[in-house]
Parts: structure tokens; sequence; C-alpha cells
């Protein structure tokens, strides 16, 4: 029975990295995979997460499954980092949240949920999204429609054509927006053109579903809600995927949560036992120690205090690194780079053809997506310049 299964192509993007890994060339550049790196190049472990770790190893007494929702204190505390002290419909209690296997884990429950709300529901997608949308919200059955989103010549977001393919989104369909650090553009809404989509959702009737994975990466943790927060304040069905593994660097921990802001409690409770059966169906009870972790933080001031200072010293590097990457790129080009510096979080395309981009990784031993998407995290003081000289050949 098994030997007729054929050999499948590894994911693109680990693919690149670990070719990356394996190049003798001492000057590689890995700018593929989408985890965050300090000057060093590794993936560092945040002090306030070290702290916990050794509070919950000290004072752990059993490894019992969680409670089916999560870890309460998890809960709690990601409701408040994502939809905000203020939110009104945390105070109607109008919010379910259920502790998921990372933000891919909480976009597959979101996704159940909208198939047992509505078979028949299209997911609007933008041109381009991540890869990763596909398979996690295609596998339950639903389907997809395109909204233009990204105009490759500016740079930027084609508002007025995301709008126009968006005025097509009906009741019971779904737009799957990006909350912050679009994956892989960068380019984000501006708050006023949230407005807009908010207005659009409740006259059209359309169930926003917000991918939150970069909140604190972009501009900075309430900053980079402000759109979201305005969504939920208007519009009265929301579904919410947040992931903890980029702001946490919890990544290996699968730490996420399916939110799902509801016209009323009732409803809210009917959608976390909804969530909690498509959960059994798939994975049972979701994994502990990310959640336990991101709990205690979350639920101390001084481990909170802590984290926040060390995320947004991360934001403030990956600013930094923004606008000395254009100003490297322009110095050597000549041409406008000036982008990359209002892009927001770890990613941007540069623009190349994947003639180039191969070139590239031939030549320089650059390595980035096919589609010259960078991770701009990848970038460091050691590499700035090779890069930019790199780049600045193969235009
Ligand atoms: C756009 C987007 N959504 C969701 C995720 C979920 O990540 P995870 O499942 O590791 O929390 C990622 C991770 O790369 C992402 O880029």
């Amino acid at each position: 029975m098994l030997d007729k299964l054929e050999r499948l192509p590894a994911d693109s993007i680990l693919g690149l990295a670990a070719a990356c890994r394996a190049d003798p060339n001492p000057s590689r550049v890995d700018l593929t995979i989408g985890i965050y790196m300090d000057e060093q190049g590794l993936c560092p472990v945040f002090d306030a997460v070290r702290q916990a770790q050794q509070a919950l190893v000290a004072e752990e007494v059993t490894k019992a499954y969680m409670p089916p929702a999560g870890d309460e204190a998890f809960i709690q505390g990601m409701q408040r980092l994502v939809l905000g002290d203020g939110s009104s419909a945390l105070r109607d209690k109008r919010v379910g949240g259920v502790q998921a296997p990372g933000g891919c884990g909480a976009l597959r429950i979101g996704a159940e949920i909208v198939r047992a709300a509505a078979p028949d529901a299209r997911v609007w997608v933008s041109d381009p999204t991540w890869p990763v949308h596909f398979p996690l919200l295609g596998s339950v059955g639903l389907t997809f429609e395109t909204y233009r989103y990204y105009d490759p010549s500016s740079h930027g977001v084609d508002f007025d054509a995301m709008v126009e393919d968006l005025k097509q989104a009906v009741s019971g369909d779904v737009v799957l927006l990006h909350g912050c650090c679009h994956n892989p553009c960068g380019a984000d809404l501006s708050l006023q053109q949230w407005g807009v989509i908010a207005g659009m959702a409740q006259q059209q009737g359309f169930t926003p579903f917000i991918d939150f994975a970069y909140q604190g990466l972009g501009d900075g943790l309430e900053q980079d809600a402000a759109g979201l927060r305005l969504v939920v304040e208007r519009v009265p069905e929301v579904i919410i995927a947040a992931s903890c593994s980029k702001n946490m660097g919890l990544y290996r921990e699968r730490t996420g949560i399916a939110l799902f802001v509801c016209r009323d409690e009732a409803n809210a409770q009917a959608l976390v036992s909804q969530a909690l059966v498509a959960a059994r169906r798939i994975y049972s009870m979701p994994p502990a120690h990310g959640a336990l972790l991101a709990g205690r933080i979350l639920r101390s001031e001084t481990l909170e205090a802590s984290w926040r200072g060390e995320l947004e010293a991360m934001c403030q590097r990956i600013n930094g690194l923004r606008s000395g990457l254009r100003q490297k790129l322009e110095d050597r080009s000549g041409r406008d780079f000036g982008f990359i510096q209002r892009e927001k979080g770890m990613f941007s395309f540069l623009g190349l053809s994947p003639e180039q981009a191969l070139r590239l990784r031939r030549e320089y031993s650059v390595y980035m997506l096919d589609s010259s998407r960078i991770n701009v995290a990848g970038v460091n003081a050691r590499n700035i310049d090779y890069l930019a000289t790199a780049v600045a050949a193969v235009l």
C-alpha cells in the first residue's frame, strides 16, 4: 500500500535555507526563512522567556494534559495583548479564545470554524499572500478568491484595486487580512485604509479573518494592532489567528491562539465549543510549554516589561537595518530603494527578477527567494556592504 507514494519535493524556502547552510563560501548571506536573527545571525531566546522557563521547570509538578482550550493566563494575556485593554468586545465578553499549536494551528482552527458556519465560504486572499495559507485553509475544503494588493511598480499597496476586488466579497465570504508586517511584501494598510475595509465588511457582510503573526515587529505592539482593533470595534464578527513565534521567539514551542470576536457572549462560547471539537479531530490537545511561558510573561509585570523592552529593541534594529540597507543600495546602484524603509516587519521584495535572484545565489552566495523576498533581519553589520554590492552588481 505505502510503496505507491512518491517522494515529494522539499519545502522550497526550507530547501533554500539548507542550501545556504551547505554553501562553503564564508561570505554567504541567508535572507530566506522568516525568523528573526540578531547581529550574530542567531535567533535568540528572550530573557523573559528564559526566566519564565526557569521558574516553570522549578515549579511544574505535572505533565497532565492542558485544559482543552489552553492555559487561562495565556488566553487572558493574549486577548489583552491583541485587542488592547480598552477593547469593548472584551468588556462585553464577546471574545472566545482557544490556544493552538502556533499561528498555523490557529489559522487552521479558524478555517474549521468558517467551514462549519458556511461550507461554501470563499476565502479572499491578497495577491501575493503567505503560500502556507492555501494548504492551511484549503485542506478544510474552503475555496479561494484573490484580491489585488501589492503593486510591484510602486512597491506599495494598490488600495484602489484591493477595494475594487473586495466589492465582490459578500456575506458568507471571509477576507483574510495580514494584521501587520505583510508576508511576503512588507506593505501594510494605513489606519485610514483599515477603516475603509472595516466599512466594507459592515456594509457587505463579509467576515474579516486577520492573520496576526508579527505584532510588535513593525512599529511596536500597540501601533501594529491599531488596524486590527479598529476592525474589531466596528465589525461584529472577526476571526483572529495570533502567534507568539516571532514576537516572543517561541517558534519551536508552537504557541498561538485563535480568537473569535462574536455578536454576544453566548455565541463566543458556542464558537469555543466548536473550536474544541475541531481541535479534537486534528491534534486533540494543545502543546503546553510555550503557552505556559507566554502566560507567565503576560501575567507578570516585571517579565512583561522585560519582554516588551527586548521586543522594542528588535523592532528598532529591524527598522535600523531597513534604513541602512536602503542607503547602501541607493549609494551603490543610484536607484530609489526608499520602499525598503517604508515597508514594515521582516520582509520586503527587492524587486529583482528570478534570474537576478538566481545570479545572486550562484555568483555571490546571497540567498533570497526567487521572488526576491528578503528577510531583513538576516542583514547585519558584517554582511550589509557585501549584500548591497552584490545586489547592485546584478541590477
Ligand atoms: C503570515 C504568517 N502567518 C502565520 C504564521 C504562523 O507561524 P507559526 O505557526 O510558526 O506561529 C507565519 C509564520 O511564518 C506567517 O508568516
